[in-house]
């Protein structure tokens, strides 16, 4: 069989320190501006004044208050804010959550009917406003792909949309402004990352000489940067971190080959009910993910042994070592360590049921009862 794939990624990336100046670059002169940020570090770490002093002769809005995991809600009063102020360019100042938001609002403020239709598949994007990103957390891969992900507060739902018109125009991905951040979003980046990797690794063969060498290239890169963690304020692990995560989803490694995203998918509704950071639920599901499906993922766990961990051993140590390396950065793969209830398997499956995530994983597998036995093995 023939190796075949499109692929398409528009997005300019201006990489490196003090490269935040080089929005303007890309922003019509005449354009009004939403930029659009969080919970307020750009206020403590600069960037939000480095901001401000590029867009200085632009004329330029605020909208503030985009939570960890965006929410239709909140995003809905920026759509208002768009609407008031005829907004040309939106500037998304943050981590995956602001800019997740953001491909949301560029869509939705363009839109006539509610736009949960995109987050509950019934519509397509088919307008939206241009979108740049300023990136303060490597983690997600958002500022250069087509994905978003929102939470729909009044039903627990954690839902994610895909289209080419959700592609930033540009991103700037200065590591130098990741300082400030903590060691838990640090490692949160970096286990969100591996995953990534994984989901598009961990599935089948494939006969591309590329795509698994460049996909093991991160995960040796990651594994790389979670046994320096004692020097992850060094500017250089800060630089290799944004790096790789941004390649990890930014497309390419998933194009052509089989991928997987069950650990997302089962992830994502952990975060929906219990509010678990998102790289720790990928981190609690991914190691029994693997354990229930090691007959199915055999070869590329093998190969992942020998090509990343360098262990020559069976499908356990290499699951192991996975473990190893999201405890070495401080994060707990037991369902237990975390704030849960009596009834989270039950949430989880029902939550998976109401999605449709009944067939999930590269071979449509992971039935409810696969899904069941999974977080039962990670408690
Ligand atoms: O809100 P602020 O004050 O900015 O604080 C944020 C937030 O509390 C803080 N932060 C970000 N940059 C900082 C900083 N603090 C200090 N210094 C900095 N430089 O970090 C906290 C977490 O930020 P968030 O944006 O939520 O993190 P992340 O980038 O991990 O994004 C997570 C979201 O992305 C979605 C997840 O589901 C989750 O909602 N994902 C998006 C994907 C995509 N679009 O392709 C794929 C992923 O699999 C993921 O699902
Ligand atoms: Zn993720």
């Amino acid at each position: 069989m023939s190796f075949t794939y499109d692929y398409y990624n528009p997005t300019t990336i201006h990489f490196g320190k003090g490269k935040i100046e080089a929005i303007t670059k890309h922003i019509p002169k005449d354009n009004k501006v939403l930029i659009v940020y969080g919970g307020g570090s750009i206020k403590k770490n600069g960037v939000y004044d480095q901001v401000v002093k590029a867009l200085e002769s632009y004329e330029f809005f605020e909208f503030s208050g985009v939570e960890a995991n965006p929410t239709y809600e909140t995003m809905n009063k920026a759509v208002e804010v768009i609407k008031e102020n005829n907004i040309d360019f939106v500037l998304a100042v943050g981590g995956g959550s602001v800019i997740d938001g953001c491909k949301y609002l560029i869509a939705a403020s363009q839109y006539e009917g509610d736009a949960w239709d995109f987050l509950d598949g019934s519509a397509q994007v088919e307008k939206a406003l241009p979108l740049g990103v300023v990136l303060t957390l490597a983690a997600t891969g958002s500022e250069s792909n087509t994905g978003a992900v929102l939470t729909k507060r009044e039903t627990n739902e954690k839902r994610f949309f895909h289209s080419v018109l959700s592609f930033p125009k540009f991103a700037v991905l200065d590591p130098s402004v990741m300082a400030s951040l903590s060691d838990k979003q640090l490692a949160n980046g970096l286990v969100d990352a591996f995953v990534h990797t994984c989901e598009q690794y961990i599935t089948k063969a494939n006969t591309s000489l590329l795509h698994d060498g460049y996909a093991q290239t991160i995960l040796k890169g990651l594994v790389t940067l979670a046994n320096d963690w004692e020097n992850r304020r060094e500017l250089v692990w800060l630089e290799n971190l944004m790096l790789l995560a941004n390649q990890a989803l930014n497309g390419f490694i998933g194009t052509g080959v089989t991928q997987d995203w069950a650990t997302h998918f089962i992830g994502h509704e952990l975060t929906a009910y219990y509010g678990i950071d998102h790289a720790r639920t990928l981190a609690i599901v991914q190691p029994s993910l693997l354990r229930v499906l090691k007959e199915d993922k055999k070869d590329k766990i093998l190969k992942m042994g020998t090509e990343v961990f360098n262990i020559n051993e069976d499908e356990e140590a290499v699951i192991k070592a996975i473990e190893n390396l999201y405890e070495k950065v401080g994060i707990s793969t037991n369902l237990n360590d975390y704030e849960i209830d009596d009834k989270v398997i039950e949430n989880v499956l029902s939550g998976l049921k109401i999605h449709g995530m009944t067939a999930i994983g590269e071979n449509a597998n992971i039935t409810l009862e696969t899904s069941e036995k999974i977080l039962k093995m990670s408690m």
